[in-house]
């Protein structure tokens, strides 16, 4: 156990889970989320999906990673009797891991390279949308720029992830979740009180229920489950460092807490802010890049707050990248007795590989900005197939094993030991049991006849 290693504490334990859970994913893509499925509406769908599966979810990798104190593949490996299945299940973890850092270490790049514009003063005065458009495409399409910002957020993840749990990981949410959220405060109020802004609020608050989609429900779930870090065995592994002493759903209910709070505070700096810049919701991944330069650009000491933002939002990421990259390390380390050295360096440098096409997908490569045949990005494929599609198959499975598998009374019991209370536990084994995983399967059904129906 003690080469593992472990969280110091329970406050610890809950800001590094948080860590993972905000990031680029409230921060980055779930204002985009909302500006491209309806607002208000696919705000509804996703707080119902992170009550109903992501919690009870999250709750079952936690504990099946606490009971096993093993990564996915190990988890599932010993709780099914070694089941072939199974541990293709743990396989497709590792392999997210893989995939999600790769796309998901372009974009905090590009938080990288935003927050050296705004301290070079590129945003000090007010730009028209063409300017904040113009600046954005340069940016993207320069190669060396995308490609160099990856590489040093994916060595930057390395680094941490090499120091081990409690040095790298936990240390670096202690300190800077808490100023995090007040620079978002702040934000928010800014941009609410901004002219024109009561139109980006009606978006955001007043659901409209002919926007519903078999795309959007989609969506929705595939964002609740990025966003609680849920169906790739993040938790599982973070689950594994946790001491029996802890108690399981208070903890995994402040994650989930303060993740949807982040969420619904960006939503607030976004929106309103497209609207009062007379922008559109629906820019995709380019939206925060589009539409944070002119609020800072509109607040006095709007560079301060400007610089200040993409530190914290890079941070951000980096306890949501380290999370990622934790996952295929720790296989490597319990499973095939690499050192944590060899396996970072490993796991790092085939994610930098397939992430370069991925980062080269914003203007760079036109063949891979536009694929041919498809009006997709390669970056698009990658982020929808792996940060959405694989996850909700991983989630449905893992509540599956919970349930049928190992059994909902023995992670009850485990789960209630040491003296825990878990007064919620016959709910909970109801929702993993019949709602979480019947949910997973009749959304994806209805989205692939949706798609094939037009
Ligand atoms: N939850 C992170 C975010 O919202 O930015 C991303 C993430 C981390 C997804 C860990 C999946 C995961 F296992």
């Amino acid at each position: 156990m003690s080469t593992r290693g472990a969280w110091s504490s329970k406050l610890g334990f809950i800001l590094a889970g948080a860590g993972s859970a905000i990031g680029l994913g409230a921060i980055w893509r779930f204002p985009y989320y909302t500006g491209d499925n309806g607002g208000a509406i696919f705000v509804f769908v996703f707080l119902i999906f992170c009550f109903f599966i992501g919690y009870p979810v999250m709750i079952a990798e936690l504990t099946l990673g606490r009971f096993t104190q093993k990564n996915p593949v190990g988890m599932f490996n010993r709780l099914s009797g070694g089941k072939k299945l199974w541990k293709g299940i743990g396989g497709l973890c590792v392999v997210n891991g893989f995939t999600i850092f790769s796309w998901y270490s372009v974009i905090a790049g590009f938080i990288i390279g935003y927050l050296y514009k705004t301290a070079s003063g590129a945003f000090n005065t007010q730009l028209t949308n063409e300017a904040v458009d113009s600046i954005f495409s340069t940016f993207t399409s320069n190669a060396v720029n995308v490609v160099g910002l990856h590489f040093l957020i994916v060595f930057c993840t390395g680094f941490v992830v090499y120091r081990g749990v409690k040095g790298g990981i936990e240390m670096l949410s202690k300190w800077l979740m808490p100023v995090l959220f007040f620079l978002l405060v702040v934000l928010a109020i800014r941009s609410v009180t901004l002219e024109g802004a009561g139109e980006g609020l009606r978006f955001y608050m007043y659901p409209d229920f002919s926007k519903v989609s078999g795309i959007m429900v989609l969506k929705a779930m595939g964002q609740a489950l990025f966003s609680l870090s849920l169906g790739m065995g993040t938790m599982i592994t973070y689950g594994s460092y946790l001491s029996k002493k802890e108690n399981v759903p208070a903890s995994a209910a402040w994650i989930t807490f303060f993740e949807i709070l982040v969420c619904i505070l960006a939503g607030f700096v976004i929106l309103p802010a497209v609207a009062a810049m007379g922008q559109s919701y629906a820019q995709g991944p380019d939206l925060i890049f589009k539409v944070l330069p002119s609020i800072f650009a509109a607040i006095p000491g709007g560079y301060f707050f400007g610089v200040g933002f993409f530190i914290l939002v890079v941070i951000a990421a980096l306890t949501s990248t380290v999370s990622i990259l934790e996952v295929p390390v720790a296989y490597f380390v319990d499973e095939r007795k690499w050192s944590r050295r060899k396996s970072v360096l490993f796991v790092a440098s085939i994610a930098w590989l397939i992430g370069t096409p991925a980062a080269l997908a914003f203007g760079a490569s036109d063949f891979l900005t536009n694929l041919p045949g498809i009006e997709w990005s390669f970056f698009d494929i990658m982020s929808t197939v792996f940060g959405e599609a694989s996850l909700s198959v991983g989630a449905f499975f893992i509540a599956i094993f919970t349930a049928y598998i190992w059994g909902i009374r023995k992670a009850i019991t485990d789960i209630e030991s040491e003296g825990n209370k878990f007064p919620i536990g016959k709910i909970w084994g109801f929702l993993l049991k019949y709602i979480a995983p019947f949910t997973i399967i009749i959304v994806f059904i209805y989205t692939v006849w949706s798609i094939f129906a037009g």
